[in-house]
């Protein structure tokens, strides 16, 4: 077994509560904010929370044990973990990272751009009455394929250049100075804006529509598999889990960590802070139901838009304050946003100094310069259908196949019980042995099964009515083509070995 001697010039976290709001700032993102909503919304509103919470417990909590205690004990980025396991595995940690560093991340530094010019849209409620109108027609100028690439957008342009050069920033800095900085500052900010949010809008007249909506669960939308698909991904996309972020800030950790605690804590308060935005959205959408007077379920169209359709409007439609509550909107989805962004880009970073120890300050630079470049395709006019066909590929089969590579590389080629016993060791929380038996069969079973039905729906209906071709281009091949890459890094020799010790 070749074990990857790192540790020498690894950094670390200064200090514990700087470890956890990173780690919280990484799952909480984009994902809690727009993504959570308009599945809720989408799949039967309370009926989501129940197959939701289903995932967090049986796959999501677990696996985050899993990494947290991988990173923890290897003490290298997720391909110099696997690599240690067997050589064999390795393309495995360089997949993952290639496709969240160049898939989720191009087209979600998009949206954080959207949001960065909503927020300026909000100073004077720009986007009008018709919010469906000024959202497609006017900011994106959507086409009418995801083959009709049209023209850049230079107001998204200019807001992704932002976003890069912040997250450039940030990450640049370092662990201590830049993410723990960065981290004690968004986290906190952003709880303030979105408590704010919430108390405001659960006391508008009609909220409580929208909330019943939200909790009321429709048992029969459970029998929908699709639910139950969309419930899992989102669990592995709000926790940031198969990303190898967690891999990575876990091996910036002392040798004493609690890292059951910190795994449980990390996963509820992304998942709590998730239903809270729930309830802000919806009694949002029971107040517009309300002034509309329509049903809550038929006040906008269910997917992406929702945060820059359908809020927009509810927010024009506020009795007071309105522009305010439009930036305190957008500003806490873009201060999401980024905190994720950069755990992303810190885990591509941490894979690279790991194998080719190329300097900090090198690789950010490159790799912020090509994410920037890669990412400006999402702001054309065929931008939107992009992201929705990458965001629908990686989710549903990128996290769920990496997830499930995890599970038998440590269930089955590394065994749990190595990792059960170092964890037990390095912290005061134990965890049993049903731990591994979740691992190595229960889990694996859930994914297998969730990515043959993935499979099966994709060969019934193409996805959203996209043309074949599309969905296998900018889906299928954008899977394959990081996977040849992730096998070429990993068929590279590592700068050290222990034959070749600092
Ligand atoms: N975990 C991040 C999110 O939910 C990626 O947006």
């Amino acid at each position: 077994m070749m074990a990857v001697e790192l540790a020498h010039h690894r950094p670390q976290w200064k200090t514990h509560v700087g470890f956890l709001l990173a780690a919280i700032g990484s799952a909480i993102g984009l994902g809690n904010i727009w993504r959570f909503p308009y599945l809720c919304y989408k799949n039967g509103g309370g009926a989501f929370l129940i197959p939701y919470f289903i995932a967090l417990v049986v796959v999501g909590i677990p696996l985050m044990i899993l990494e947290i205690g991988l990173g923890h004990k290897m003490r290298g980025s997720a391909p110099a973990c696997y690599a240690t396991v067997h050589r064999r595995w390795e393309w495995v940690g360089w997949w993952q990272l290639l496709f969240v560093m160049f898939g989720i991340m191009l087209y979600y530094s998009v949206i954080i751009s959207w949001c960065l010019n909503f927020f300026f849209f909000s100073f004077n409620l720009s986007w009008g009455e018709d919010t469906d109108a000024f959202f497609f027609s006017e900011f994106l100028m959507k086409s009418a394929s995801p083959f009709q690439i049209g023209d850049i957008r230079t107001p998204i342009l200019f807001g992704l250049a932002v976003v890069w050069f912040l997250s450039w920033f940030i990450v640049f800095l370092g662990v201590q100075k830049g993410l723990e900085r960065a981290n004690k500052f968004f986290m906190p900010l952003l709880f303030i804006l979105v408590g704010i949010l919430v108390f405001w809008s659960v006391r508008l007249e009609g909220a409580r529509e929208g909330l019943v909506v939200y909790l009321r669960p429709d048992f029969n939308r459970l029998k929908d598999v699709g639910v139950w698909i969309d419930a899992f991904s989102q669990i592995f996309f709000t926790l940031s889990l198969a990303f190898g972020i967690m891999i990575a800030y876990a091996s910036y950790l002392p040798r004493k960590s609690e890292i059951v605690r910190d795994s449980v804590a990390i996963s509820l308060i992304n998942c709590i802070f998730s239903v809270f935005v729930g309830f802000g959205v919806f009694a949002v959408l029971g107040y517009m139901a309300n002034k509309t007077s329509q049903p809550v379920d038929q006040v906008v169209t269910k997917g992406i838009g929702l945060a820059f359709v359908a809020f927009p409007k509810a927010i024009s439609l506020l009795p007071s304050f309105a522009r305010i509550f439009g930036m305190l909107f957008f500003a806490s989805l873009v201060v999401a946003g980024l905190s994720s962004g950069i755990s992303i880009i810190e885990a591509f970073t941490s894979g690279i100094a790991d194998k080719f120890h190329y300097s900090r300050g090198t690789i950010v630079s490159m790799l912020c310069i090509m994410g920037f470049v890669g990412s400006i395709i999402f702001t054309s006019q065929g931008g939107l259908y992009w992201v929705d066909i990458v965001d629908h590929f990686v989710n549903h089969y990128g996290l769920v196949l990496a997830g499930l590579l995890e599970c038998i590389i440590i269930g089955w080629v590394y065994k749990t019980k190595k990792l059960r016993d170092h964890i037990d060791h390095a912290s005061t929380t134990k965890i049993s042995a049903r731990w591994d038996y979740a691992i190595k069969v229960f889990i694996p079973i859930v994914l297998v099964l969730l990515l043959v039905n993935s499979v099966i729906e994709e060969f019934s209906t193409p996805y959203e009515g996209y043309p074949v071709l599309s969905l296998v281009l900018l889906g299928r091949d954008w899977l394959l083509i990081c996977l040849f890459v992730a096998v070429l890094i990993s068929m590279r020799s590592w700068k050290i070995t222990p034959e070749d010790p600092l």
